[in-house]
């Protein structure tokens, strides 16, 4: 702690040292640390193109790209440890640190440069790496969900509404329908990449630079494919940290569901699935006890996730243009969602890829559940009733069953017959939940040829995401 004023990269007009608790205050070098690759490679662009435009000397332009090469390959075999007090924030202490590699030259890296448009860039650059880290994940979860879905294919399930048994399904429909909820992050992940992948350097603190810059230079060195328009915005704008914050948010609801699904499954009463013991823990007092805890915790982060978003939205609520420090407070919540979501991914793909499915328990479930009722009803309206006369005639069917303890699927057929004089041979058939499946043969149903056709379908689309 305790750097002097003139080693701050402000110091030149105060005459007064920083108060110690004020300096620990405004410190951001405890997080934005993680941001000192990008920070390193924005600089060496951005010298190289003051060389280039001879803003600078091409020996001034060598040396600093020289020991900015040389800080970086420093950091990344971890020679050099970046300590908490050092320095103010990331860009002061890569500062701090080529100054002393190359002496008082080292203070021409900042020309036609602010830390407003630096920061910027480096938060967008470690953000476009890691949309591309998360895509890759959903990607491997949709895999996994996939292979799950063909290896259990022809798994009977009971369907649910409101919890309560609906109608009987494939398990491998259940599993598809999270593999299109992750295709939908996948798409807003894809979206949002295009708005971080723009360049807010030479934007410098708010209005440009008067030196003769060329930006699209730097874009190409750093693989931007834009150049922000408007200095002011490109420098006030936290746009593209609250797409991803959101688009994470909705991610984690949509793992939040199937990891609420895999404890209910798990549970001793539903029984349908048993999790890998290495995505489980044990009680410390109940000897018996295998607990779905990875499941369990990445429906419990969903909050903290939920909870960064609303952090950055109150943060960036009503500030003036351009830049304020409350803007530094956007690193947490960011550093803080991708960690929990890349880890959560990862989790949920490998306990999808390891859990043993109970094929007899879910199939036995959907006995004596009354779920083929609506295909009772469905059959009478063929026969020509109205669907609300069907509906009534077979309610009064489930009134006898549960007076006289009868399954429907049990029910003979003179019992049938004394209910309406339609019903057949054929009605016995259709009351049995294979049939209730087979007979869901529309576009997106789960009957068991368009069940094996949306895997076909989602392979292809799996195929076709280039990222
Ligand atoms: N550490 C600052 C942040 O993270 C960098 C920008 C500082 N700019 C300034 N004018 N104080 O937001």
């Amino acid at each position: 702690m305790g750097v002097k004023i003139m080693e701050k990269l402000w110091g030149g007009r105060f005459k007064k040292n920083i108060n110690k608790e004020m300096e620990e205050f405004i410190s951001s070098l405890s997080f934005d640390k993680k941001l000192v690759k990008y920070d390193l490679l924005g600089s060496i662009a951005h010298a190289q193109m003051l060389g280039k435009c001879k803003i600078i000397t091409k020996e001034e332009k060598d040396k600093i790209v020289e020991g900015l090469k040389q800080i970086l390959k420093e950091v990344q075999e971890g020679k050099v440890k970046i300590i908490t007090g050092e320095a103010e924030d990331i860009h002061s202490w890569v500062e701090n640190k080529l100054k002393e590699k190359i002496g008082i030259v080292a203070g021409k890296l900042h020309i036609a440069r602010s830390r407003n448009d630096q920061i910027a860039l480096d938060e967008r650059m470690y953000l476009k790496e890691e949309v591309l880290k998360t895509q890759d994940l959903l990607k491997d979860l949709q895999k996994s969900l996939l292979s799950s879905a063909q290896k259990h294919l022809g798994i009977i399930m009971p369907g649910y509404t409101h919890l309560q048994h609906a109608q009987p399904f494939l398990f491998s429909h259940h599993l598809m329908a999270y593999f299109y909820m992750f295709e939908r992050d996948k798409g807003r992940m894809q979206d949002l990449y295009k708005r971080i992948d723009v360049l807010p350097l030479g934007s410098a603190a708010l209005t440009g630079t008067s030196f003769p810059i060329d930006r699209e230079f730097v874009a190409s060195q750093l693989g931007f494919k834009q150049i922000s328009e408007n200095s002011l915005d490109a420098v006030s704008d936290r746009d593209f940290i609250l797409e991803f914050l959101s688009t994470s948010a909705i991610l984690m609801m949509h793992l939040s569901r199937l990891g609420e699904e895999l404890v209910l499954w798990s549970s001793q009463e539903f029984n349908f699935i048993e999790l890998d013991d290495s995505f489980c823990t044990g009680s410390s007092i109940m000897p018996q006890k295998k607990n779905p805890d990875a499941a369990e915790l990445i429906r419990g982060k969903t909050g903290r996730v939920y909870g960064n978003l609303i952090n950055l939205l109150t943060t960036m609520k009503a500030l003036p243009l351009a830049y304020n420090h409350d803007m530094q407070e956007d690193k947490e919540p960011l550093f803080d969602t991708i960690s929990t979501l890349e880890r959560s991914l990862f989790l949920m793909s490998k306990m999808i890829e390891t859990m043993q499915v109970n094929k007899e328990k879910m199939e036995r479930s959907t006995k004596g559940d009354f779920s083929t009722a609506t295909e009772l009803a469905d059959y009478l309206v063929k026969k020509d009733l109205s669907f609300r006369e069907a509906h009534k005639l077979v309610g009064s069917i489930v009134i006898y069953c549960l007076k006289n303890k009868r399954n429907l699927e049990d029910l003979t057929l003179s019992e049938l017959k004394s209910f309406h004089k339609s019903f057949n041979k054929k009605t016995l058939e259709i009351l049995k939940p294979q049939s209730a499946i087979e007979a869901k043969d529309s576009f997106g149903g789960t009957s068991l040829k368009r069940v094996e056709k949306s895997i076909q379908k989602a392979k292809k689309i799996l195929k076709k995401n280039t990222n």
